[in-house]
């Protein structure tokens, strides 16, 4: 009787004593990876119709597109044919620049042009997290660039936020939505490039993959084509269900499932500074 009131007090007082404990760094990158960053929706080979179990981030889609064909990498820990043998300076310049430790600049698929807004704490995080992925064998086919590539850094996310940036709930809206690239498949091309000046969050991007062609949709704050008469609830249902406003079921690439394990405050966040979001039919 006694140990059960002891045992019952433990497991009461136990989640109490978890949230106290702050993240690790570990935790935060595991976090930020496994979620609005959707690492793993590009770097882990698909099913069908999940992830193949034990190969996270061993290699995933392949991107054959005029300029390139590229893979997504091994960014597992190991040594030959992921990055394990790569120092954490290198990986840092790498997604901060987009060029390898051979010089090579990778192609913009890899959204590096969105990560300079990342906070120093947040990038060791990352580094960190990445540290601890269980290395796997898996060498993915070689890149074809058929022109120098360039880099681009999206405006807005030049300049490095800091800790302090993220906790006014519209600047950590968004951070994440810049660091998740919500706008990069949001905003259609005109002549070659993202038209981030005029149609911000319009949509109309053409993704093919194994659930045909879908077109992403406009998330500005227009009433009539966009989110400005959606709830919060809905908006919310549509970045973690991949369900659209009448329920119908939205399609990939989009990460539903990253999204999904979002903390409600980072949800909220994103969804605020989403609203912001000029209205554009
Ligand atoms: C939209 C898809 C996509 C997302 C999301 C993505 N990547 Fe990539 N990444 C790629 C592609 C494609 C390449 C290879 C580009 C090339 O070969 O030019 C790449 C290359 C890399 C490389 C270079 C590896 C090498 O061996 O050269 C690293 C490291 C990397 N990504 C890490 C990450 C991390 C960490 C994240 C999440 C924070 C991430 N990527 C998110 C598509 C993506
Ligand atoms: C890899 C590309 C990609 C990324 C990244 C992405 N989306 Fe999407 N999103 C899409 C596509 C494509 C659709 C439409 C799918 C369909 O019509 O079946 C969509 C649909 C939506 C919808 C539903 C709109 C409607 O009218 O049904 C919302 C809301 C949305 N995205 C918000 C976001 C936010 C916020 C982020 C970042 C956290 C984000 N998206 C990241 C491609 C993307």
């Amino acid at each position: 009787m006694r140990n059960a009131v002891i045992v019952m007090a433990v497991a009461l007082l136990l989640p109490a004593v978890m949230q106290a404990r702050a993240e690790t760094p570990v935790e935060r990158g595991s976090y930020l990876v496994n979620t609005i960053m959707t690492c793993g929706n590009c770097h882990s080979p698909k099913g069908p119709p999940a992830v193949v179990a034990g190969k996270d981030f061993s290699g995933g889609l392949t991107f054959d597109e005029p300029p390139f064909k590229v893979t997504a990498s091994n960014i597992t820990q190991d040594k030959e044919t992921g990055i394990g043998g790569w120092s954490d300076a290198d990986i840092k310049k790498l997604l901060l620049t987009g060029v390898r430790p051979d010089g090579v600049q990778v192609a913009e698929v890899m959204p590096t042009a969105f990560y300079p807004i990342l906070t120093p704490g947040d990038l060791d995080a990352i580094v960190a997290y990445l540290r601890t992925v269980k290395p796997v064998r898996n060498k993915v086919p070689d890149p074809v660039y058929k022109i120098a590539l360039p880099h681009h850094i999206v405006p807005g996310a030049e300049k490095a936020f800091t800790q302090a940036d993220l906790s006014d709930k519209l600047k950590r809206g968004r951070y994440l939505v810049t660091i998740g690239h919500c706008l990069e498949c949001h905003t259609p091309f005109v002549n070659g490039a993202h038209d981030f000046k005029n149609s911000l969050g319009k949509g109309g991007r053409e993704f093919p993959g194994p659930w045909g062609v879908s077109k992403s949709r406009n998330i500005t704050s227009s009433k009539t084509a966009g989110l400005g008469n959606w709830t919060d609830a809905e908006i919310k249902a549509a970045i973690t269900q991949g369900k659209h406003k009448d329920g119908s079921p939205l399609k990939g690439p989009m990460g539903y499932q990253y999204y999904a394990k979002m903390t409600d405050a980072d949800l909220d966040a994103v969804i605020a500074f989403v609203r912001t979001l000029p209205a554009i039919d």
